[in-house]
């Protein structure tokens, strides 16, 4: 590995970011982390994440203990001597759904002049097409590169999908600086796709955007089934066995959500437009995931409305937007519950890791317990295991009712019916 251990500095230490920065020390680089936010640089000096990701605060901190990674708020000392400089920023959606590239442009700006001859700089923001192009022109030197390498890292397993990639994707106009990122992924097993910049953006968007319609698609599929009587689990099941559909990704539940999808299809879809081939397929599998979160949340105010009760109280197992992570923006399960608000029901919600969010309405308690106590209806909206694990005892002694809805299809029913218990999920 001599020799190919190279200085790098990641822009944002974002959960992409964070990650990044702290795998490619764990690969042998010497990587400097850089962030305008001078407290969570010192909380993560010290020891404490940001956010919830499994793995990270062991990478952190046997980067930090090793020297090789090392943290700062001080941009223009972190480019000097930087072979590559990684770009981590935020892209939030515009008003009109363009991705904003106001922090990525402050960056770019920052940097003119800034970057040592030969520096390739890497974009690893989900950026609209073209933004390579953009930044090159902000750093305004043909001694520095500008190369796109979007992630494709998953909440929750973004450690392990950094160390054991699917694909590493590079978008180049230069072919020398494209494989020169290409080869910073050391051992990586992976097929690495060095192409233009303009197709590596679009990789990024297609990606998200074909993983979402998936997802819509399945829950749409689920509707049906609902309405003739078939299983969409098995459904699945038997779709999966073709390579060409493959068996991942094919989980019901009350609907897609994110700091991902939602915004890279907003993104995608208002892109297409301004080219004049709108991606009507996308734009439909925005509009139908919609309709699915008024779905599942009438499923249980349906449920709420058979107690026969004034005001039922309703238990909600979960709030993150999937399990493992403490994510909770654009959660599928806060739009479900924020569709319960103002309905005569008493809303009592307890996440694992979602300990800070708050919606008017909507008490949170700390325990599993506590959320199912005196509940009418219980309804299970994140895909928690401790939520797979529990058995019809666990909610007999402490529920009034015996109906549960379960918009992600943990609960084996037929154990639950013989208990006495009715689990509605559509579809199944
Ligand atoms: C997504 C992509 O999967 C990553 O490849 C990508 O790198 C990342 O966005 C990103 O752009 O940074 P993530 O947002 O962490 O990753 O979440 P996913 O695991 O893809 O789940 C997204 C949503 O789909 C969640 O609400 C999840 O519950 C839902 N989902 C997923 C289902 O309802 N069913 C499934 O079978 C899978």
């Amino acid at each position: 590995m001599a020799g190919s251990q190279h200085r790098i500095s990641v822009v944002g230490t974002g959960y992409v970011g964070l990650t990044t920065g702290a795998c490619l020390a764990r690969l042998g680089h010497r990587v400097t982390c850089v962030d305008i936010d001078a407290e969570k640089i010192a909380s993560i000096e010290a020891g404490r994440m940001p956010i919830y990701e499994e793995g990270l605060a062991e990478i952190v901190q046997s980067g930090q203990l090793s020297g090789r990674l090392t943290f700062t708020t001080d941009l223009i000392g972190s480019v000097k001597g930087a072979e590559f400089v990684f770009l981590c920023l935020p892209t939030p959606a515009d008003e009109d759904g363009f991705a904003d590239l106001t922090a990525i442009r402050k960056v770019a700006q920052e940097l003119r002049g800034n970057l040592d001859p030969g520096c390739v700089l890497v974009n690893k923001s989900t950026v609209p097409v073209n933004s390579a192009r953009m930044i090159s022109e902000l750093l305004g030197s043909d001694d520095i590169a500008v190369v796109s390498n979007p992630e494709f890292l998953r909440e929750g397993s973004a450690v392990q999908d950094f160390l054991n990639p699917d694909r590493i994707v590079v978008g180049a106009d230069s072919p020398i600086a494209g494989e020169k990122v290409g080869a910073l992924y050391l051992g990586a097993r992976c097929p690495v796709l060095v192409t233009d910049p303009v197709s590596a953006e679009s990789i990024k968007y297609m990606a998200n955007a074909f993983l979402a319609m998936k997802i819509s698609f399945v829950n749409q599929a689920a509707e049906f089934c609902d309405a003739v009587g078939a299983n969409v689990i098995e459904v699945m099941k038997g779709l999966g066995f073709d390579p060409r559909i493959g068996a991942t990704f094919l989980s019901p539940g009350p609907g897609w959500g994110g700091s991902c999808f939602p915004k890279d299809t907003r993104a995608l879809v208002a892109s297409a437009r301004a080219v004049d081939r709108p991606m009507t397929m996308i734009e439909e599998a925005i509009r139908s995931n919609e309709i699915h979160i008024d779905r599942t949340a009438a499923l249980i105010l349906d449920a709420a409305g058979k107690t026969g009760k004034s005001h039922p109280k309703i238990g909600l197992l979960g709030l993150t937007f999937k399990s493992n992570t403490d994510d909770t923006r654009e959660s599928p399960a806060l739009a479900v519950i924020r569709r319960l608000v103002g309905h005569s029901v008493e809303l009592v919600a307890f996440d694992p890791l979602a300990t800070t969010v708050s919606i008017d309405g909507m008490t949170r308690v700390r325990s599993i317990d506590d959320a199912l106590r005196e509940a009418d209806v219980a309804a299970i909206l994140t895909e928690w295991p401790v939520f797979a694990e529990l058995k019809p005892h666990d909610f007999s002694g402490l529920m009034h009712g015996k109906t549960i809805v379960d918009a992600r299809y943990l609960l084996d029913s037929e154990s639950f019916a013989n208990a006495g218990f009715r689990v509605i999920s559509i579809g199944r």
